[in-house]
């Protein structure tokens, strides 16, 4: 049995940076009416309440969300949106809850797009399951998530976003998701695929954005690697300094999006004063 539990890291930096990508690209597939397909094969639980044990453990959120919540105005246009997003999510009120991937999908799919989702600790999974259960064309399996790649691609419309968003918490995860995204590519070149990473003191960790760099080169349309690094690891050279997105077949105006975001979130996310980002891009 898997222990991690993303309740305890709910809103924290890392979810800011992933689900404000997530969200523009989300954005992005909807500026055309044809419908699309979203798989998270990694889906967690939905969403989070931030008031409970799990998310007191280490109050991860008042480092990730809380400092741009607490920002009335004046953010970029599409850190803007995202914070708007976690907002509804609390119906207007006062910060208490964390929407998840799943829950972020729900707010921005149409009606007619197709949504995928892939959690295999039991929990998480019904709790996922109650909170989708009367959205259309949804699917929740309890299964695992790198496995449901060979049945989800190509989608029937030809219109797709992958997000693989795997804790890591097994090492084994690094190479798994290198192969999947070299599968996605083969059964579907034009699949937009969003991968989390970590940034970790960890060897497996290191060199996971040069091992998708050469996955991608199968993609016609490039990939984008943007990371936001906040903190320094601890004395015993463990814990997660930052994290990274690695989009394959990215938007074109994701670019240029994230550059007007990411001085914001070191600024407001970072922990000391080497606190930085980095926004890599090869288009083709
Ligand atoms: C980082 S969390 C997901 C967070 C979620 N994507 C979000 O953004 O809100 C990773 C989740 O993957 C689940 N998990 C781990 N291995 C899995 C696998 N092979 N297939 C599906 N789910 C898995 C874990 O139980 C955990 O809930």
């Amino acid at each position: 049995m898997l222990a991690y539990r993303h309740a305890f890291h709910a809103g924290n930096h890392a979810d800011v940076l992933k689900h404000l990508v997530l969200a523009q690209v989300l954005r992005y597939m909807n500026e055309k009416d044809k419908p699309y397909t979203l798989v998270d094969t990694h889906a967690g639980a939905g969403g989070y309440s931030l008031q409970g044990r799990y998310a007191h453990k280490k109050d991860e959120f008042e480092t990730g969300i809380r400092p741009l919540w607490n920002e009335a105005s004046g953010l970029p246009a599409p850190l803007a949106d995202y914070v708007q997003l976690v907002r509804d999510f609390n119906d207007g009120g006062k910060l208490v809850q964390y929407p998840g991937s799943p829950a972020i999908a729900q707010r921005l799919l149409r009606e007619t797009d197709r949504l995928r989702l892939y959690e295999l600790h039991p929990t998480d999974f019904r709790i996922l399951e109650s909170f989708l259960a009367t959205r259309p064309h949804t699917q929740v399996d309890m299964s695992d998530g790198f496995a449901a790649i060979t049945r989800e691609l190509p989608p029937p419309s030809r219109r797709g976003v992958l997000l693989i968003d795997p804790s890591y918490e097994l090492k084994t995860d690094y190479g798994k998701v290198v192969h999947a995204v070299r599968d996605a590519l083969q059964r579907f070149a034009q699949c937009v695929i969003l991968v989390w990473y970590p940034q970790l003191q960890l060897v497996e960790a290191a060199q996971l954005p040069k091992r998708l760099t050469a996955a991608a080169a199968a993609a016609p349309k490039g990939w984008l690697n943007v990371s936001l690094s906040v903190a320094e690891s601890g004395p015993d050279g463990f814990g997660m300094t930052g994290s990274g997105m690695f989009v394959i077949n990215p938007p074109w105006t994701l670019h240029d999006d994230l550059a007007q975001c990411l001085p914001v979130l070191v600024n407001k996310l970072g922990q000391y004063d080497g606190a930085r980002f980095s926004i890599e891009q090869q288009a083709v």
